[in-house]
């Protein structure tokens, strides 16, 4: 982040995915109109940029993660008007708009892709990655993300295509100069319209061994392997420094890389000021390994050492959801009994570690998992693919179909649940994903109506970064409570002192004599329905904001 980017600093993100966000005109795909109707709703919440999921023209294989027309909306989305609607209602209220922009893969139905695969000698050959079949067969082993082989063979060009996505999202080929020159022209013509960011799926892929060497790695169900060193390597990183220095430098544009790095070092390697490369990188994890993998103190190791890596020159994007990960009430917190004190926990969790806080729609509710009855029942290709090789492994339908209820992207798609009719007055139509029936519980109408509901504790929390400098601007340093469940930390800046205690379990929890000397009242409490924080012993899933006095 350079120097004239210090506005991001005190910017809250509200990412929408707006399949699911709002339906204007019944049809039951959300919708950009759909959004307008909200943006009061997103200035009430009192967030200062929205990153709107991929909105361009798309065959939807991927829900809109696999563009076949970079400089359209997509029709079920509503018309350029209705974006430049949305970008001056944005403006008007100070909120910043983020696109999501897919440039490692397009769709096959591209007209780039529709050309390239027409003949080896066209004028658009190069924009994809062809390679002739070995022996008879795929060029190698690799797998792709969403199940099957990377390739697929084009009759026509006698050649296979490389897909790292699914089949109808075929890699760009970077090393062609002038599919970077169109890319780059696409990004300044959206910048030049007035984007104020960009959040840049899946960057990590760009550059690819040209000789596409074969995987060690053990099979999957299917007989493929992922490859082995794809992500991060030395010419992706100049990719992105080159549509740095095109596209983002000269604009002042915010730029989030959804990134895939093994190690905190790697993650940094694309943030680093001097690197000249992202303001802010999300990394992305599998849902089942971080399912497998979270513990409290994992989420504070985790924080610990990316703070430590960029505390000089970089800067942290904060998420705990997004489209791509189950509900995070349902993975760190409680959505039974403790739903509403583990919701709030969570949020204050994210709002007082250091970096821009990213919300997920519906987050600010406490929007939970949802368990769609049969697989057909699921949208995703992750999910179908995943209950796929569940199968091929030898287990269960069942087995598998409680796999997919636990960490299916779908989890976090249901949608926004606005009021507790039926549909949860996102559509008036067939919702195109299975609405939450708990919608009738959970739901911005009754939350806007109650001040100690989850919505209003949001709301309370992004006021607070206004009026405490040390939120957005302070140091860290993470404080021994001699028990993993029990999370402390403390945040400086000035002379103003926060300390911040999270109980991530079902059992109460002694705050250690010692660790609250000074602290005055308590700003926040996860129990603020039940009279606030009483300590010394912190309840299930209490957590409590303090500001020292000292
Ligand atoms: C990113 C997106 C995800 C998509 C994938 C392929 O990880 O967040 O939703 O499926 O890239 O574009
Ligand atoms: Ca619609």
């Amino acid at each position: 982040m350079t120097a004239e980017k210090e506005w991001i600093k005190d910017l809250v993100v509200y990412q929408i995915y707006p399949r699911s966000f709002c339906d204007s005109n019944g049809d039951g795909v959300g919708d950009l109109p759909g959004v307008l109707q909200k943006i009061g709703y997103l200035e009430e919440l009192g967030v200062n940029a929205i990153w709107l999921s991929p909105v361009y023209r798309s065959p939807n294989d991927d829900n809109g993660y696999d563009i076949s027309g970079y400089q359209e909306i997509m029709e079920e989305f509503g018309t350029m008007e209705d974006w430049d609607r949305l970008r001056d209602a944005c403006h008007q209220r100070g909120i910043r708009l983020i696109m999501d922009l897919v440039v490692n893969h397009s769709s096959d139905e591209h007209p780039w892709f529709v050309e390239s695969q027409s003949s080896k000698g066209n004028p658009k050959s190069d924009y994809y990655i062809w390679r002739d079949p070995v022996d008879g067969h795929e060029p190698n082993n690799w797998a792709s993300v969403f199940g099957g082989s990377a390739w697929e063979y084009v009759p026509a060009r006698g050649q296979y295509y490389f897909h790292y996505f699914s089949k109808k999202q075929p890699d760009l080929n970077w090393a062609c100069l002038q599919l970077r020159e169109e890319v780059y022209r696409m990004m300044e013509w959206w910048a030049d319209k007035g984007v104020d960011g960009f959040r840049v799926d899946a960057i990590s892929y760009l550059d690819k061994p040209q000789d596409f060497p074969p995987s060690s790695l053990p099979p999957l169900p299917d007989g493929y392997s992922f490859p082995e060193g794809l992500a991060g390597r030395p010419g992706t990183h100049a990719y992105i420094r080159e549509m740095n220095r095109r596209v983002y430098a000269p604009r002042n544009v915010l730029t989030v890389g959804e990134v895939s790095a093994p190690t905190v070092e790697e993650l940094a390697n694309y943030v680093r000021t001097g690197r000249e490369e992202f303001d802010m990188a999300i990394p992305f994890v599998p849902p089942m390994v971080e399912i497998d993998t979270w513990s409290p103190e994992k989420l504070a190791r985790d924080a610990w050492e990316s703070y430590r890596a960029l505390e000089k020159d970089g800067w942290w994007a904060r998420f705990l959801s997004n489209h791509d990960k189950p509900r995070q009430v349902s993975l760190y917190g409680d959505d039974g009994p403790y739903w509403e004190a583990s919701a709030k926990l969570l949020a204050l969790f994210l709002h007082c570690l250091p970096g821009t806080p990213f919300i997920y729609q519906g987050e600010e509710i406490g929007m939970t998992n949802v368990k769609l009855p049969s697989i057909q029942a699921y949208d995703d290709l992750d999910t179908r693919n995943r209950y796929h090789q569940l199968l091929l492994s030898g287990s269960s339908p069942d087995a598998a179909l409680a796999r997919a209820q636990l960490e299916s992207r779908d989890n976090a798609r249901t949608p926004v649940q606005w009021d507790g009719s039926p549909k949860g007055g996102f559509t008036t139509g067939q919702p195109w994903l299975g609405v939450n029936p708990n919608t009738k519980r959970i739901n911005v109408e009754a939350q806007r109506q109650d001040p100690l509901s989850i919505f209003h504790f949001y709301r309370r929390l992004i006021a607070l970064r206004k009026e405490c400098p040390a939120l957005p601007h302070g140091d860290l340093a993470f404080l021994d409570t001699g028990c993993g469940e029990l999370v402390a930390w403390r945040r400086r800046a000035g002379d103003e002192t926060l300390l911040v205690f999270c109980n991530f379990s079902q059992e109460a929890h002694t705050i250690p004599p010692g660790l609250l000397e000074g602290a005055g009242e308590a700003l926040l409490s996860s129990y603020d329905r039940e009279g606030g924080y009483q300590g010394p012993a912190l309840r299930p899933y209490e957590a409590a904001l303090f500001r020292a006095r000292i």
